[in-house]
């Protein structure tokens, strides 16, 4: 039997506490409750939302009319190398189903000593929405893990295996969120390929800073991922205590000259960044922090219609008292005007806005 809920508030389903009502919610738990979902939505003939934690996705006042799907599938295994993949000594493949939390995945595969996703520890959001925006921190990406998802095609409505060669994945993009199959695939579970190890210094910058300030020796996974929390907490919003959805814009990628250009201006540019996906079509691998730019331009705790710039760090902005998606998008454009009109980037939002 679905779970099925009628008109509920988005913004009690999100961490940036933002959104209108939903038609439907149905919260599905086991593979079967998928294709049922979709068939619900189809006989309505109503668009579908797939939801993983909320963490990074709000939408406008007037809410979707359609079925928002919340994905609570879970279990996380250790699995047999899969097919396609060649056996190694000391390489490992985790799979978790979409509704657990990705954190949850990152300790599971840490505490058994295996390196590749603890940079990433304390991420919010599913396990299942890892893959649509290809998540990254502190030098990961799950592109460099991704092996594949199980996913229910809505095309051919039935179970496929997405290969990790298909996602195209680049820079908080993947097939999954941009170009023309968005929609089309509902990520049952994701399968990562880890190995026995750690990394080893240099760190990302701010890992490091932590490192040498504390005097770390040990960078086993598991001690990462313990570091990678604090400095985390340290600095971004719990989203169980505050309103809000991480990083609210991307970071802005230069090609090499617009970087010597924005160089010569006295930019902070960051060249070779590891966070952009392989097969980014851009290969745009100079960054500049969008965070820097908000700072530099003298917004940090600073109020846009209830929407706080964090003192803490300048990309996340805090919903303290926006009442609605309108002080939302006044908020932003007001920002990104202020860095506009000072440095000549235009800052994007990061997080997605539910929509048909
Ligand atoms: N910076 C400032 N002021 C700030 C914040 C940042 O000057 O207030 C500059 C500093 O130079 C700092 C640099 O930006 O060294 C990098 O900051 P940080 O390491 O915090 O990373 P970020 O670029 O602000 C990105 C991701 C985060 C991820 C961190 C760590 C995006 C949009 N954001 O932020 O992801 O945790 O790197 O790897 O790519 C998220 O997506 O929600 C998210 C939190």
């Amino acid at each position: 039997m679905l779970k099925i809920e009628e008109n509920v508030m988005i913004k009690n389903l999100v961490t940036m506490r933002i959104g209108g009502p939903a038609k439907f919610v149905i919260t599905v738990t086991d593979k079967e409750d998928i294709p049922e979902a979709y068939k619900f939505a189809k006989e309505r003939n109503l668009p579908v939302w797939v939801l993983g934690g909320g963490a990074n996705t709000f939408s406008k006042d007037e809410g979707f009319e359609g079925v928002i799907i919340l994905d609570r599938i879970m279990g996380i295994s250790q699995i047999e190398t899969p097919a396609g993949e060649e056996e190694k000594e000391g390489v490992a493949y985790f799979k978790a189903y979409g509704g657990e939390q990705w954190d949850d995945l990152v300790t599971y595969v840490s505490e058994r000593g295996f390196s590749g996703i603890e940079a990433m520890a304390g991420i919010p959001g599913t396990a299942g929405a890892a893959p649509v925006q290809n998540i990254g921190a502190y030098g990961q990406e799950v592109t460099q893990v991704i092996v594949s998802v199980e996913a229910y095609d809505t095309k051919l409505e039935k179970f496929v295996v997405v290969p990790a060669s298909e996602m195209k994945m680049s820079y908080r993009k993947s097939i999954f969120n941009s170009g023309e199959n968005v929609g089309r695939y509902f990520i049952y579970s994701t399968t990562v390929r880890v190995e026995k190890g750690q990394l080893n210094p240099p760190f990302y910058r701010s890992l490091q800073a932590y490192v040498d300030e504390h005097g770390e020796t040990d960078f086993s996974p598991l001690n990462i991922a313990r570091m990678v929390k604090e400095v985390r907490n340290s600095k971004l919003p719990d989203p169980e205590k505050i309103a809000s959805a991480g990083s609210f814009f991307k970071n802005v990628y230069l090609t090499d000259e617009e970087a010597d250009e924005a160089e010569a201006r006295g930019i902070q540019v960051w060249r070779n960044a590891k966070e952009v996906g392989p097969d980014s079509p851009e290969k745009r691998t100079n960054l500049v922090n969008s965070g820097w730019l908000i700072e530099e331009a003298g917004l940090k705790g600073k109020v846009f219609h209830g929407m706080k710039v964090s003192d803490k760090a300048a990309l996340i902005l805090i919903n303290e008292s926006a009442e609605s998606y309108a002080d939302l998008a006044a908020a932003r454009e007001e920002i990104a005007k202020i860095v506009f009109d000072k440095f000549g980037f235009k800052i994007e939002q990061e997080p997605d806005e539910i929509e048909a």
